[in-house]
């Protein structure tokens, strides 16, 4: 009996370090809650994202089950980040790696060459966030009675205080403590987004603007805001819709044939993980038949002694001819086009390139289909 109350008593508590914190902010919060949960920082850990799983399963700290990978990928698991537990299935690795707080309580994100680091307030139930409207305030929850106390006005949240003067929320330096760059243990840069300041007048946009858009429905229960910033980030998902408008396609016609020109928008190199294998497709129509022409690549191939090797073994850089920011870049086709042709162009990846794909035993279906990202019909 004794023996049974007391596994009972350790799963009670081991349960209680691993209690979710974003069920308090569905009751307030539900389209927000929802969308969560489809997004990459819902599944970002080796329990729920089976490309960093077998990553991790490849990687020599598995051994020892030291995860060094819990400062971005699980930062909300809070007793594997402060040592205290190892890595293990449980709720948060489930459910909430990178919980709502774990991103509205970055307060500051310190710069390193190694991997950046960033610094949360201590303070409890205090959210940072942004409104252009409400910038520099912090506000905490007001009741105004009037009438005798039958009418109530309330403003601020009952649950928590905002603070709206933290420009990392602004500029998107918030996205920054897990996503500029990251070094292998022989600072060799693993990934790096190379990320450009913004400085023409015309576009403005950042991480939060073009990943987090304001979307459709209320931001809460209690008050209807009409819109509210999109949590359903991710590129595993498929919503292409969002930011396919950031690539822009156009075609050319040369002397001996055509060339097809990628303007990126984006303020970073285009899928700069490892990983990744970006690629333009091109086909014409023309009379009822499909011509083929040969797959462009966009890639980044990093290795040691010339051939291609792990993250943690790299030291070089193989190959690099990935679209940086606000780049255009041009493709040259000698094929000559006629009148009545129609040229389709494809613009897409793999989240997984085939060939490491085999390497690391991934089958999954949407890891190894090609995800086209943006397509443009052209008729000459
Ligand atoms: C500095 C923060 C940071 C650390 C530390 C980190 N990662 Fe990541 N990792 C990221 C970010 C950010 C992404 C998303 C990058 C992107 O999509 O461009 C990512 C993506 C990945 C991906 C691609 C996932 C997919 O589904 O395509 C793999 C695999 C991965 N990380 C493995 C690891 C492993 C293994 C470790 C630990 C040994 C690790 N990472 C440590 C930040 C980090
Ligand atoms: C009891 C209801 C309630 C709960 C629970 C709650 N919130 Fe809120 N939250 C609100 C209200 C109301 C507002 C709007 C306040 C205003 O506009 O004055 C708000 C606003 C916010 C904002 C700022 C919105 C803006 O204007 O930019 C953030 C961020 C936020 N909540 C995050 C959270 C997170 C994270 C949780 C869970 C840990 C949570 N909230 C739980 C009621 C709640
Ligand atoms: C606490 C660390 C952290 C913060 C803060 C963070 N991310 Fe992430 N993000 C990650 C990790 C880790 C992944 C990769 C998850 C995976 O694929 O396993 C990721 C994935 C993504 C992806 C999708 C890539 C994919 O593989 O589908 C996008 C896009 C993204 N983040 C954008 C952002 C933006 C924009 C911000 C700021 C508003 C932000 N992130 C803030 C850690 C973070
Ligand atoms: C002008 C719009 C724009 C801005 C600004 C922007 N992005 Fe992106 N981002 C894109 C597009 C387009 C893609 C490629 C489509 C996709 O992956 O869904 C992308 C892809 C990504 C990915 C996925 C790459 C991969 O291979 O997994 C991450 C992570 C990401 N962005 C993070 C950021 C961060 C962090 C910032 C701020 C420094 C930022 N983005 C700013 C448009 C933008
Ligand atoms: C990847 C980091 C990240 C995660 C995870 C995240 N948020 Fe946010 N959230 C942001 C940023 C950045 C903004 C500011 C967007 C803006 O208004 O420009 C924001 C805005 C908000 C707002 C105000 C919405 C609006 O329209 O301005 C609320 C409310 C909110 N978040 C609640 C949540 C809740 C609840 C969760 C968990 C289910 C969550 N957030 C998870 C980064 C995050």
């Amino acid at each position: 009996m004794k023996k049974i109350f007391f596994s009972l008593f350790l799963l009670m508590s081991t349960q209680c370090n691993a209690a979710p914190e974003n069920i308090t902010c569905k009751k307030c919060h539900p389209i927000i809650y929802a969308e969560y949960q489809n997004s990459m920082h819902a599944k970002a850990s080796v329990f729920k994202d089976p490309v960093h799983k077998a990553v991790w399963d490849k990687h020599p700290a598995k051994a020892k089950n030291n995860y060094k990978c819990a400062k971005c990928h699980t930062p909300s698991d809070h007793d594997l980040i402060s040592g205290k537990s190892k890595l293990e299935d449980n709720k948060i690795q489930q459910t909430e790696p990178i919980s709502c707080q774990a991103c509205h309580t970055i307060e500051s994100i310190e710069k390193h060459t190694k991997i950046n680091k960033n610094k949360f307030t201590k303070k409890k139930k205090y959210f940072f966030s942004a409104d252009s409207k409400r910038k520099g305030k912090k506000i905490t929850f007001k009741e105004k009675h009037s009438f005798f106390g039958l009418m109530t006005k309330t403003s601020g949240s009952p649950y928590h205080d905002i603070d709206y003067s933290n420009e990392n929320f602004y500029d998107g330096g918030m996205c920054l403590g897990c996503h500029d760059h990251k070094q292998n243990g022989k600072g060799f840069s693993v990934c790096d987004m190379q990320i450009k300041k913004n400085d023409s007048l015309d576009n403005k946009d950042t991480c939060i603007s073009c990943h987090m858009p304001k979307i459709k429905g209320t931001f809460v229960n209690l008050k209807n805001t009409h819109t509210h910033a999109f949590h359903g980030i991710s590129i595993h998902t498929i919503n292409t819709s969002l930011l396919a408008k950031h690539i822009k396609l156009s075609l050319q016609k040369t002397t001996d044939g055509f060339e097809v020109s990628i303007e990126n928008k984006a303020n970073h190199t285009l899928f700069a993980q490892p990983l990744r294998l970006n690629q333009l497709r091109v086909n014409i129509e023309r009379e009822g038949k499909t011509l083929s022409l040969e797959r462009k690549n966009f890639i980044r191939i990093i290795g040691k002694d010339g051939k291609p090797a792990m993250p943690w073994v790299a030291d070089s850089e193989l190959k690099n001819t990935l679209i940086k920011a606000h780049e255009t870049r041009t493709v040259d086709y000698d094929t000559p086009l006629e009148k009545g042709d129609t040229v389709v162009i494809e613009f897409g990846y793999y989240l997984v390139n085939p060939k490491a794909a085999k390497k690391l035993n991934i089958t999954d279906e949407l890891v190894t289909e090609f995800i086209i990202l943006t397509r443009k019909r052209v008729e000459i």
